[in-house]
């Protein structure tokens, strides 16, 4: 293929990757911006494999159907929960990428470059193994504890910063020495450093942090790809990595947001290890109510605000809760969902189960957009969420989740909350909320509950 038709592919590709990163930030265009997406990577892979610099087809089809098989084969069989694994892993796939790519670029006999060309070269080729070298540890430590492989508890080694200062400041030395005709060893040296630093990161960062370390070694993925593009001379790698990078640190500070903590105390790490004193103790009874009782709530109500957490997702309550929806507006009700921006186990969670089950756009909100309205609601229904309805983050200083924004359901005139038992959510705090007079505990598994209040109603 002549270079003229490559270089308007990987420009059209480009288009494509803005497009689709557009059409994923709204509901309503998400699907369209998947297809985007992908039409721009059959693009791109086509693209590059028929480029003058590829010749060995008898290895390249070959690995390319094993990957493809393999994608299709872990797309296929994955939960909608463990997506945040996937993710991970495949950041993980694209850390150890750009460290083989950087390592093999560097001993390619066939390198040619003399002078300034050969250190610029050399700086991207250092560059591009440091951080996909990182990213490939820390995704693997990520997916660990996100599978419950690993405890989810921050090891918080002694001097663990000076630690990480260290193995930077070695790193730095290490590059002085390849930048000046070290060879391959420091090189090497370096790669195994960064493969611990990785490790010691993220093995720092408590569970409940997950979400944003996966987001920002996703940012991570993204550079280091820029920096494969720099040394292979693939622009199209560039601003596809810099698009990924850009992308993932836009989300990793949305989340930091979303969660009250600064993106630096998050990579940091060591939250959840309890700095200052003991959560309160919650004090005040459990009311328990029926299935019936609450179908007579919500028959009495005029406005209704469904929050769905993590629980939904668990009992695959959606089309029920959907079901439900349809019939109090059928009624005449107002019904809303209330969507916390951490709301289940990965960004937009509850979005993606609400709009395969149907429920309209529309009536989907986010916290900023409702959290005012709870005192004017009549029935808050609280579907297998936990965290994201805790006044403790707002009422006890010392609790893990003190200063983390939350939906204030308790203001409503009665909140129902449909859980299992009294067991906590993803931070492992009790929930003041479940000890209010306005509440009532509704237990039993989501979907069955629902599915009861649907023939109920
Ligand atoms: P959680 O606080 O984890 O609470 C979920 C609740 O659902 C649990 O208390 C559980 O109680 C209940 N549940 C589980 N299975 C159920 C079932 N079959 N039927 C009914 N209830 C069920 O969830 P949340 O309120 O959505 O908060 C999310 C938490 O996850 C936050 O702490 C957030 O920081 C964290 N996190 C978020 C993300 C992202 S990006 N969204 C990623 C990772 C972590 P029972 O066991 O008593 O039923």
């Amino acid at each position: 293929m002549s270079q003229g038709i490559i270089t308007v592919s990987y420009i059209a590709a480009s288009v494509l990757f803005i497009l689709s990163l557009g059409g994923l930030s709204h509901q309503e265009t998400a699907r369209r911006g998947n297809m985007f997406g992908i039409i721009g990577m059959a693009i791109a892979v086509f693209a590059t494999a028929m480029s003058v610099a590829v010749s060995n087809y008898s290895l390249l089809i070959p690995a390319m159907a094993v990957g493809a098989v393999l994608g299709l084969f872990a797309a296929k069989r994955v939960e909608m929960t463990e997506m945040p694994e996937l993710v991970a892993i495949l950041h993980s796939f694209v850390g150890l990428a750009a460290t083989l790519v950087g390592i093999a670029s560097f001993i390619d006999p066939a390198n040619h470059f003399t002078g300034v060309e050969e250190t610029i070269h050399n700086v991207e080729i250092f560059l591009g193994v440091f951080i996909g070298a990182i990213t490939f540890t820390g995704s693997i430590i990520a997916f660990g504890k996100l599978r419950g492989m690993i405890s989810g508890t921050p090891l918080t080694l002694p001097a663990r910063h000076w630690l990480n200062l260290a193995a930077i400041i070695l790193c730095l030395v290490l590059g002085y020495g390849f930048l000046n005709g070290g060879g391959v060893l420091p090189l090497l040296l370096m790669t195994l450093i960064a493969f611990v630093l990785g490790v010691h990161l993220v093995m720092a960062i408590g569970g409940a942090d997950m979400p944003v370390v996966v987001s920002m070694l996703n940012s991570y993925s993204g550079w280091a790809a820029a920096a494969t593009g720099f040394m292979l001379s693939n622009d199209l790698l560039i601003v596809t990595g810099a698009l990924v990078g850009s992308s993932g640190a836009i989300l990793s500070y949305i989340m930091c947001r979303a969660m009250n903590r600064s993106f630096i105390s998050v990579i940091l790490g060591g939250f959840g290890t309890g700095g200052g004193g003991a959560a309160a103790d919650v004090e005040g009874e459990i009311i328990a109510t029926s299935v019936e009782e609450t179908a007579q709530m919500l028959k009495d109500a005029d406005s209704v605000i469904i929050v769905p957490g993590y629980g939904m997702a668990v009992a695959q309550a959606q089309a029920v809760v959907s079901a439900m929806t349809k019939q109090l507006r059928d009624a005449g009700k107002t019904v809303r969902f209330g969507i916390h921006p951490v709301a289940g186990r990965l960004p937009g969670h509850m979005n993606v189960l609400l709009a395969e089950a149907k429920v309209p756009y529309d009536i989907v909100l986010e916290m900023d957009e409702l959290n005012d309205d709870f005192p004017d609601t009549d029935v808050v229904l609280v579907i297998g969420a936990n965290d994201i309805v805790n006044p403790g983050a707002q009422e006890d200083p010392n609790s893990p989740i003190a200063g983390m924004p939350v939906l204030e359901v308790w203001k409503a005139g009665t909140v129902v909350v449909s859980k299992r038992s009294m067991a906590t959510g993803y931070a492992g705090v009790e929930n003041p909320l479940f000890f209010k007079d306005n509440t009532r505990m509704l237990f039993g598994d989501a979907k069955d509950t629902v599915d009861a209040i649907v023939k109920s109603l």
